[in-house]
């Protein structure tokens, strides 16, 4: 095994601290719990605040101040004028998410910030945006008769429809640690107070399985023969620790880091990575899962080999100022790190762990761009000298590819395909399908075949380009040309839906071609002028006087599910032979809502090579074009030149072969003819 980088990696992980805390003690200390006013929650009754809980001890402030996740992009400028020292790209909060449409836009935004922190706030981590505004004050201190949008207010800017909001008896909405630092979170206990707008109390939910705090009535109450003398709680009831992959789970994918048990995940929106993927972070082989797999009798590899040998998200994504990170390798530290990157000692680095995670250079989200590179990459922790013997130009194949693109071969799980926003079921959710299955993917008797990534070539940060495994999704959805950017979700819903939920009388006449009075699920998509008219004429109803359809794909980066060597891509023909992937059409989407042909999203990291066509079917097909990604592959493609360089080469072989072996011939029958005459004579 030539991993000895990767195992000098983990052990430092593993190994480091271990000295400095041998003085502290291996037990967390028992933690008192404050409320936001410094009392102790267990007498006065209020919700805990992490920020001053923790912050006895730790630098919470440098803490929810070094983490994207808190910021998700908000830069300081518009939102802490005298904050960190550099801008972080546009992150999930101003982006469109085709997942789930609405956005929260400072400027002019869909939903206001608490609509956005009551819908999606279980996506984020807490802090930032959710606790002050963009002049810095805390939202608390907001007049009372504040939009729901209080920046918009600061600045000034109108209001949006929203209703006014309370943030005096909502509370804000502080960086949540026991999200990812106690080993069973209650996220939906969580995700409940803050879908009731009460904001505060969504910390002190996420305690909810350690039995500290029990809800009577509604209410959350202090369980206090759980606490000590003192009113602390000792480390048995809070075990505080290091996250664990699940934890990193409750908002990126589907991870199953527990007892080897047989699972089955339906696709969602909660589980984006899996969603956009098809990536599922277990170290159980395929085999022994739930899951409806194809030939899964013979698939003895597990999902994720790194999940099977135990390593977790933060080995890879660790804290960027972890000594033990730092400890090891020049490499894994990029050189345009905007950081303290002075090695801290390990008590320093418990009261200031950045909380910004090594991250790479993905082609689908946009947070923090400035530290793509920061996280540990396949050859920071693997050795190639020596291995890949059997494979000729080494150097030629892994700098013309990712390591992923033979060693995440296949994706086992549906994956998103097409997501059409241009109608709405009546569930009043886009239009949605999948690849790597054959039927509906929340049925557990749905067989799940997989699907192959398609390799693309991406941007690398050291100006080269590489492959790239990706998977594609193409979403349609309405445009509001006269503010240049998606018509609000209220609005395509009012445009699209009477009063009593059901879809418009005008609506289902555009749609219901067998005439039978209602729009069954096939007839939902704009398959021709009059249909796409028919929506345009309702929008114009519900106030959106100039919508045009848009089209975008997304690619996905696919980066986990890494198979073991024995299920890696070996076989040359697959990318060399005629029937190559780089020859091999993909399926973008089923049909073509409006006939609008997509164009790729303008910030992603990889490019398209190659054409869209329309299938004869209506479906909208990728067909790579390998001569234009810039690559050539031997045997497969043929390439003008280098084949009548070939053929010439090989008209002279022939030539030579003729002239050398007609030689031959020709002495051996002259010798021949001359032994004969000898013979005779
Ligand atoms: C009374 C001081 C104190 C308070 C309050 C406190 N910590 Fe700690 N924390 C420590 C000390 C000391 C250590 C190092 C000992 C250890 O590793 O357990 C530590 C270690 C940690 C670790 C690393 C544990 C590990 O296994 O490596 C985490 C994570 C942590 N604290 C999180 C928190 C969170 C979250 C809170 C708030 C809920 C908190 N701490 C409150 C003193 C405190
Ligand atoms: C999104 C998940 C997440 C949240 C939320 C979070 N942390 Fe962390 N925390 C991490 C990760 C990841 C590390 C780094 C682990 C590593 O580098 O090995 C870390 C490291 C730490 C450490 C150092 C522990 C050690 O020895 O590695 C402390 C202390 C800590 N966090 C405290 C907090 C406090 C206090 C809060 C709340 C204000 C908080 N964390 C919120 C994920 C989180
Ligand atoms: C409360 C939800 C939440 C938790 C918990 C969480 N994340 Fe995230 N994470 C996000 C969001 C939201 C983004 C930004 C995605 C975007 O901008 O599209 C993000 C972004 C990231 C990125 C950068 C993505 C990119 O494309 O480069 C990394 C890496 C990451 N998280 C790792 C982790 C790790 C490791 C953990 C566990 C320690 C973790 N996350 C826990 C919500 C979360
Ligand atoms: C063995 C190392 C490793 C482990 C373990 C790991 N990742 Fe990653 N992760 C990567 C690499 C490598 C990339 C791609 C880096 C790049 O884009 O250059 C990546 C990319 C990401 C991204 C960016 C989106 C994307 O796929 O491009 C997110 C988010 C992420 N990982 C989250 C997680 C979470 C959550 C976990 C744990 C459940 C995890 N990772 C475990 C290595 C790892
Ligand atoms: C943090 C360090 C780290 C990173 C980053 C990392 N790996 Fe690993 N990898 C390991 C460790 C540790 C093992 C387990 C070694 C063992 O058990 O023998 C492993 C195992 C593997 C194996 C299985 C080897 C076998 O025995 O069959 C493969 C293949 C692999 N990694 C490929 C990759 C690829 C591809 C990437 C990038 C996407 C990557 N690794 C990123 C540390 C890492
Ligand atoms: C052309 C396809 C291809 C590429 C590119 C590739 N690998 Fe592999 N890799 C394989 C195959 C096939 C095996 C299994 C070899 C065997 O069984 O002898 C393997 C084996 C491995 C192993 C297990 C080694 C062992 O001795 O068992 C590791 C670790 C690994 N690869 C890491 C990487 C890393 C890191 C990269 C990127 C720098 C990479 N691979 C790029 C195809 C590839
Ligand atoms: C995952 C796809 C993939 C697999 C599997 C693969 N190759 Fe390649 N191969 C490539 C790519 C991509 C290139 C680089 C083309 C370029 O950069 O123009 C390449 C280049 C080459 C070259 C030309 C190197 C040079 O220096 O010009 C040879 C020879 C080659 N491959 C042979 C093989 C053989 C033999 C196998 C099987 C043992 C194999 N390849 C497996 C994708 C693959």
């Amino acid at each position: 095994m030539k991993l000895l980088r990767a195992f000098s990696g983990c052990l430092g992980l593993m190994l480091l601290p271990a000295p400095a805390l041998a003085s502290v003690s291996a037990l967390h200390p028992p933690v008192e719990l404050i409320d936001i006013d410094g009392g102790a929650a267990l007498t006065t009754g209020r919700p805990v605040s992490t920020m001053r809980t923790c912050g006895a001890c730790h630098d919470t402030g440098y803490i929810a101040g070094h983490s994207y996740h808190v910021w998700l992009g908000t830069n300081e400028e518009k939102f802490t004028p005298s904050g960190r020292g550099f801008d972080h790209g546009p992150g999930l909060l101003e982006r469109f998410d085709p997942l789930t449409y609405e956005r929260f836009d400072p400027e002019q935004f869909d939903l206001g910030l608490a609509d956005w922190l009551r819908r999606f706030g279980t996506h984020h981590v807490g802090g930032g945006f959710a606790v002050q505004s963009a002049d810095g004050r805390s939202l608390m201190e907001l007049p009372s008769n504040a939009s729901t949008s209080p920046l918009t207010h600061v600045r000034g800017v109108e209001p949006g429809t929203s209703e006014p909001w309370d943030w005096q008896s909502s509370g804000v909405v502080e960086m949540n640690c026991f999200l990812c630092h106690l080993p069973d979170p209650a996220v939906d206990e969580r995700s409940a107070e803050l879908r009731a707008g009460r904001f505060a109390w969504a910390a002190t939910a996420t305690l909810a399985e350690t039995g500290l705090v029990t809800r009577e009535a509604g209410q959350w109450q202090y369980a206090a023969d759980h606490f000590d003398a003192d009113g602390k709680v000792p480390a048995t009831l809070l075990p505080l620790r290091k996250p664990a992959s699940h934890n990193c789970g409750i908002c990126h994918g589907a991870v199953q880091d527990g007892p080897d048990e047989p699972f089955f995940l339906p696709p969602s929106v909660d589980r984006p990575m899996t969603e956009t993927t098809g990536e599922i972070i277990a170290g159980t082989r395929i085999r022994r899962s739930g899951m409806n797999v194809a030939g899964k009798e013979e698939l003895s590899r597990p999902w994720d080999v790194h999940a099977e040998r135990l390593l977790v998200c933060s080995d890879c994504h660790g804290s960027l100022n972890n000594p033990a990170f730092f400890a090891e390798s020049r490499q894994t530290q990029p050189t345009h790190l905007k950081h303290p990157t002075g090695r801290l000692a390990i008590g320093e680095f418990l009261k200031t762990p950045s909380h910004d995670f090594g991250k790479g250079h993905s082609s689908q989200a946009t947070v923090a761009r400035d530290l793509d590179g920061s996280g540990r990459d396949c050859v920071d922790c693997h050795r190639l000298e020596g291995t890949h013997t059997w494979l000729p130009s080494v150097e030629r194949h892994m700098s013309s590819m990712r390591c992923e693109a033979c060693h995440v071969p296949r994706l086992y799980a549906a994956a998103r395909r097409q997501t059409d926003w241009t109608l709405l079921s009546p569930e009043r959710e886009a239009l949605v399908n999948y690849r790597g299955v054959k039927g509906d993917p929340h049925d557990p008797r749905t067989l799940v075949a997989g699907y192959q990534p398609v390799l693309l070539q991406r941007n690398e940060l050291d100006g080269s380009t590489r492959l790239a495994p990706q998977n594609l999704v193409t979403t349609w959805y309405w445009l509001d040309r006269q503010r240049g950017r998606p018509v609000p979700l209220p609005q395509l819903q009012q445009a699209l839906f009477a009063a009593d939920g059901s879809y418009r009388r005008s609506i289902v006449q555009a749609l219901d071609e067998n005439h039978d009075g209602s729009v069954t699920i096939e007839e939902l998509r704009l398959d021709s002028d009059a249909k796409v008219a028919a929506i345009q004429q309702a929008l114009q109803s519900a106030g959106v006087a100039d919508a045009e359809i848009r089209g975008e794909i997304q690619p996905y980066g696919v980066h986990h599910d890494v198979a073991p060597g024995v299920a890696a891509l070996r076989d040359c023909r697959v990318c060399h032979g005629g029937d190559s992937r780089f020859s091999r059409s993909t399926v973008l989407a089923d049909y073509v809502p409006g006939g609008v042909m997509p164009v790729m999203v303008q910030d992603a990291t990889v490019r398209l090579a190659g054409d869209l066509l329309l299938s004869d079917d209506g479906r909208l097909l990728y067909q790579p074009n390998a001569t234009r990604a810039g690559i050539y592959l031997l045997g497969y493609e043929s390439f003008p030149w280098v084949d009548v360089i070939g053929r010439w080469s090989l008209i002279l072989v022939v030539i030579g072969v003729l002239i050398h072996g007609g030689t031959r011939v020709f002495l051996a029958s002259f010798a021949d003819s001359k032994k004969e005459t000898e013979v005779r004579s």
